[in-house]
């Protein structure tokens, strides 16, 4: 949530402010800001709106100076205003300040200010910082130290409790950024004669690929020079470790699409295979995860696991639930993070835990990670950012290298994580029971998901001719039973969050226990009905929809018989193996909601409310 940036080099700031303000808008889109050192004097622009209108404000002033700092708002403290968007200044005018996260304390730290004659303008959290700040510099002795303004951010973090990343510009020091994380992710590059601090690589990555990832609790210091790198709470230097960014700026432009979801969408067929690369075993029988750091006989020993996640990622986990049940024969327990972090869950000794995380900054999975580590438990992560903090906090873990998701709807992330799934059930059922022959098989199942996406994929035209006729309505049930339940969850959440559509996901034969009341012509029903042993019930469970002139879009396997009159709607799926069926699953109601909230007009990228990385509680 928010996305900061920070520049000092020879460019114009304010060019390289907005350029990176675009890309990492997706982390909250509210508001937006900047402020820029301009003749010794901190100038500032900020607008409710997108990037866009302050863009429109700020370009025409040409401002020159080459040292500046950005933000986009995902609102926690206080309405949208212009008032309460960032950067704040110090009442002082000689602070500049822009925050990502919660200063929990601020009540307190800003009644102390007042009392010291400090001013706010703001209802939000983090003016209270900038003030603090200014507060620490005044009583910092004046004689010229390079460091008061470094000093000055470190004393004032100290009384900080909560979470941020902020870059802070002050007016004693007009070529310098003082910025820190704790909690909120914050990264450095590294370009030629420049320093850019951000809260996410795409921010960054049209200047530089060289990257330093702060850790919590650090703080960096940038000047013309360089930058120095040294913890807050005990002031040590910390010797930096630069890493290279996979990834170019071409992999997060939109193209020839209308909208970053739809490319997502499009582009799994390629991100699906470069989650699986190089990850299987040469006799072809079963996958191989380089990052697990664990043995063979360290697995063999683990009797359950538990996945924690939210959103999305949390469906992902319900599947891999039951492949791993299914073919591992390893108990699962499928947790939220949010839950988990405060239940003070029983974990047992051979209990191996796993994250799943797209951006690996959600703090309620974060804090799941970390509240598992302080039990002693060994986490695994699942994630598609590289170097995001819960890669690097985790114990070891497997990369989805699905490449950068800008679409706050997660499409493809999802798809990686199912393949991740399913080859996690795989690898520990092969450890287990799983004979060689049906590894081979399940091998060259999933070797064949790149082509029955596609096949999927094929079928956008009819889709899109089915949401045009069903985008009226307000509710929707989504039914599926066994692995087609989370389905029905993802393709519930994916409708409601881009179209503001009400829907809910059950499983399907839940449906007689209450979401029957539903039913009627106004609520149509999206049945996933594959073709398989529980064929039979399904159409059984349709026949009660359709006896209460439910209107029913049905997802069915390619050849499969559905008796007349039962659907209204007929999306199919090519047959394939049940490991890679939820996958192939997903493609048709991604679709059916992009459609939909293509047809209303919505902001299919930015929904409202929402944001890519919850980095709040
Ligand atoms: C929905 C969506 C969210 C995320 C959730 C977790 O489309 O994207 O539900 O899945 O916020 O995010 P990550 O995976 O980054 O931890």
């Amino acid at each position: 949530m928010c996305g900061i940036i920070g520049y000092v080099g020879k460019q114009r700031a304010v060019n390289i402010l907005l350029e990176g303000l675009k890309r990492v808008e997706y982390r909250g889109y509210d508001s937006s800001g900047i402020a820029v050192l301009e003749k010794g004097q901190l100038a500032v622009v900020k607008k409710t709106g997108r990037v866009e209108a302050l863009a429109k404000i700020a370009a025409p002033r040409k401002f020159r100076a080459t040292t500046g700092i950005g933000h986009t708002r995902w609102a926690t403290h206080g309405g949208v205003t212009d008032a309460n968007a960032h950067p704040h200044l110090s009442s002082d005018g000689k602070f500049a300040l822009i925050h990502n996260g919660v200063i929990e304390n601020y009540v307190g730290m800003k009644r102390f200010l007042i009392e010291k004659g400090f001013t706010f303008q703001s209802e939000t959290d983090t003016e209270a910082l900038v003030n603090l700040i200014a507060y620490h510099f005044q009583k910092e002795p004046a004689n010229g130290d390079r460091s008061r303004f470094l000093e000055s951010v470190r004393k004032a973090l100290l009384h900080v409790e909560g979470t941020y990343g902020i870059a802070v510009l002050c007016t004693d020091f007009p070529s310098e950024i003082v910025a820190a994380r704790k909690g909120s992710p914050l990264i450095l590059g590294v370009g030629d004669g420049e320093h850019i601090v951000a809260s996410d690589v795409s921010a960054l990555i049209s200047r530089t690929q060289n990257v330093v990832y702060l850790n919590d609790g650090e703080v960096v210091h940038i000047t013309e020079k360089g930058f120095s790198l040294s913890t807050i709470q005990d002031q040590e230097e910390v010797a930096p470790k630069f890493d290279r960014v996979s990834w170019k700026i071409e992999d997060a432009e939109l193209g020839a699409f209308a909208h970053f979801m739809e490319k997502e969408i499009f582009e799994q067929p390629v991100a699906l295979e470069n989650t699986m690369r190089g990850r299987f075993s040469d006799d072809g029988s079963t996958a191989k995860f380089g990052g697990l750091n664990l043995t063979a006989g360290d697995l063999r020993q683990i009797d359950r696991l538990v996945f924690c996640a939210c959103g999305t990622a949390w469906h992902s986990c319900l599947v891999a639930e039951q492949l791993i049940e299914r073919y591992a024969r390893i108990p699962v327990e499928v947790e939220y993070a949010s839950e988990f972090r405060y239940r003070n869950a029983p974990l047992d000794k051979n209990t191996l835990v796993f994250v799943v995380t797209q951006s690996g900054e959600t703090l309620d999975t974060l804090e799941a990670l970390r509240e598992a580590k302080r039990k002693g438990y060994k986490v695994m992560a699942v994630v598609n950012v590289v170097g995001s903090t819960i890669a690097r906090e985790a114990d070891g873990g497997i990369y989805q290298h699905a490449g950068p998701e800008v679409g706050v709807a997660s499409t493809k992330a999802f798809t990686s994580q199912l393949i991740v799934g399913a080859m996690l059930a795989l690898y520990l059922g092969r450890l287990r029971d799983m004979s060689y022959t049906d590894g081979v098989e399940y091998v060259k199942a999933l070797k064949h998901i790149p082509e029955l996406i596609k096949q999927a994929l094929a079928q956008a035209p009819h889709i899109k001719a089915i949401a045009k006729r069903y985008a009226h309505h307000r509710d929707f049930l989504f039914l599926g039973r066994q692995s087609m339940f989370p389905i029905a969850l993802e393709g519930a959440l994916k409708l409601k969050e881009i179209s503001y559509i009400h829907a809910e996901g059950y499983p399907a034969a839940e449906m007689k226990h209450g979401p029957i009341a539903l039913i009627s012509p106004e609520c149509p029903t999206v049945f996933f009905a594959p073709a398989g042993e529980m064929y039979p019930k399904l159409l059984s469970s349709i026949q009660e929809i359709k006896a209460r002139n439910g209107k029913v879009i049905v997802i069915t396997t390619t050849g499969s018989e559905i008796p007349d009159g039962l659907a209204d709607e007929r999306i199919d799926l090519p047959a394939c193996h049940d490991a890679v069926l939820p996958l192939v699953a997903t493609i048709p109601v991604q679709l059916l909601s992009y459609y939909i909230a293509a047809e209303l007009g919505r902001d299919v990228d930015k929904p409202r409310n929402l944001a890519k990385s919850v980095t709040v509680e």
